[in-house]
This record gives structure tokens, C-alpha cells and sequence, in this order.
């Protein structure tokens, strides 16, 4: 969800005012995935780089999650919404995880679509951690590096909820920046990736229904001749 900051700039509004408006635009991308049969749909929410911005912007990042959570939590259960956080959730202030707990709590026993959070998230930091609690496991006996394939290590991944849907087939990067910036870098190894110049404040469901479109155009080969 990229963009928030220029799109405000850009209209001479502080930054912050982007991410007002960015927030806004979740709740419809997430019941169109819904309503199109999408199984998982996880929104890059705070990055673990993201923690070396002002205080005041993550302040407002932080309130405007509690305030999403707070609003939408009757809603998102009511949609049988699976929500989830990847992350350092344990770097999170009380006040936050006073919010998110509960409602993870809640709806993570949810059967429908699966939302999640990338909040303190990078996809290094999750991997590296999924490798040292591998081999913790190893020298405590409950693991060997013998016997292991890679999705018996993906258990270690923050995405290890997810299961057989942790594997990523879109991902949607808006503001024109075309990186990866740290995001699900293992569960995207064969992602397609759709770039849009539009900033996140004016994504909408027509966007995200583009994207799909796009999406099915790509020939997945998945290293292979033909995926005919
Ligand atoms: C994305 O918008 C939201 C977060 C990273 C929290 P940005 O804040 O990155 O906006 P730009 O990229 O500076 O325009
Ligand atoms: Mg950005």
C-alpha cells in the first residue's frame, strides 16, 4: 500500500493525511477480493524499516490501525474474515496490542477469506528468525537437518497459518516503485507482480480488478515450457 505520503505531498497536505485517506481504501479492496473467491489477501501495513520514520507519522500509523480495527471488527466477523499479523507484534505498544489481540483473537478462528497484516514485518527478519527456531529445534533433538523439506520448514514462517495458501500469487505494488521492499520475498519466489503508477489513497476496486485481469493474462510457467 505505497504512496500515502506522496500522494499528500503532492496535494500540500502533511503526509500523515495520506494515510488517513490511504486506510480508507482497505475495507473495499477486501470484500471484492471476498466477493471474486480470493482466499488470502495480506496488506503491507508497516515495514520493519518503516520504524526509522518520524515519531509523529508512526503515531498516526499506529491509531489509524486501532481505529480500522476497532471500526471494522463486527463487520470483518460477520464476513467470516480470518484476520492474522506477521510480524514483531511483541514491538508493538500496549495500546495497540490491546486492540489487536482481541480482535486477532476473534476472527483468527474465522473460516472465510484470510486478511492479514504485515505490521513490523520484513521479509528477511522472518526468514532469519525461521532459520534460528529451526535449529534450535535441531540441537534440541525435535528436528533434523536430514529429514527436513522446505515446506516442513515453512512451519517456521510467520505465514505458517496460512498453509498451502501461504504461497503468493499477486502482488500489487502501487505509487510507480517497482521494488519488492522486503515483502514475503519466500512465499512470493513465483509471484506475479502488478506495478501501478496510482498511489494507494486513490486505489480502488476498479484497480484491484484490473490487476486481476492483468493477472490472468500471465503465461505461469513456474520454470517450465508451458503451463498448457
Ligand atoms: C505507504 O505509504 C504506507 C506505509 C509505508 C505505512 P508511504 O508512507 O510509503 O508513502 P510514500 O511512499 O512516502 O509516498
Ligand atoms: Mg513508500
Amino acid at each position: 500500500m505505497d504512496g500515502n505520503g506522496r500522494w499528500a505531498e503532492r496535494r500540500g497536505h502533511p503526509r500523515v493525511f495520506g494515510h488517513v485517506r490511504g486506510s480508507s481504501r482497505i475495507k473495499a479492496v477486501v470484500r471484492r477480493a471476498d466477493e471474486l473467491g480470493v482466499k488470502v489477501i495480506t496488506l503491507y501495513a508497516f515495514s520493519t524499516e518503516n520504524w526509522n520514520r518520524p515519531e509523529t507519522e508512526k503515531s498516526t500509523l499506529w491509531k489509524l490501525l486501532i481505529k480500522f480495527l476497532k471500526k471494522e471488527v463486527d463487520e470483518l466477523d460477520r464476513q467470516n474474515v480470518q484476520l492474522r499479523i506477521f510480524g514483531e507484534v511483541d514491538r508493538l505498544s500496549v495500546g495497540v496490542r490491546e486492540v489487536l489481540d482481541p480482535a486477532v483473537a476473534r476472527l483468527a478462528k474465522n473460516t472465510g477469506i484470510s486478511l492479514n497484516f504485515c505490521v513490523s514485518y520484513g521479509a528477511r527478519l522472518e526468514i532469519f528468525e525461521a532459520a534460528k527456531a529451526f535449529a534450535r529445534a535441531c540441537l534440541e533433538g525435535r528436528e533434523s537437518p536430514n529429514g527436513v523439506d522446505q515446506r516442513a520448514f515453512e512451519k517456521y514462517l510467520w505465514t505458517s497459518p496460512l498453509g498451502e495458501c501461504s504461497d503468493v500469487d499477486l502482488v500489487i505494488r502501487t505509487s510507480g516503485e517497482i521494488r519488492t521492499s522486503n515483502f514475503l520475498l519466500w512465499q512470493a519466489a513465483y509471484a506475479e507482480y502488478v506495478f501501478l503508477d496510482i498511489c494507494w489513497p486513490d486505489f480502488g476496486v476498479k484497480d484491484f480488478d484490473g490487476a486481476l485481469e492483468e493477472y490472468s493474462k500471465r503465461d505461469r510457467r513456474f520454470g517450465k515450457v508451458s503451463s498448457k
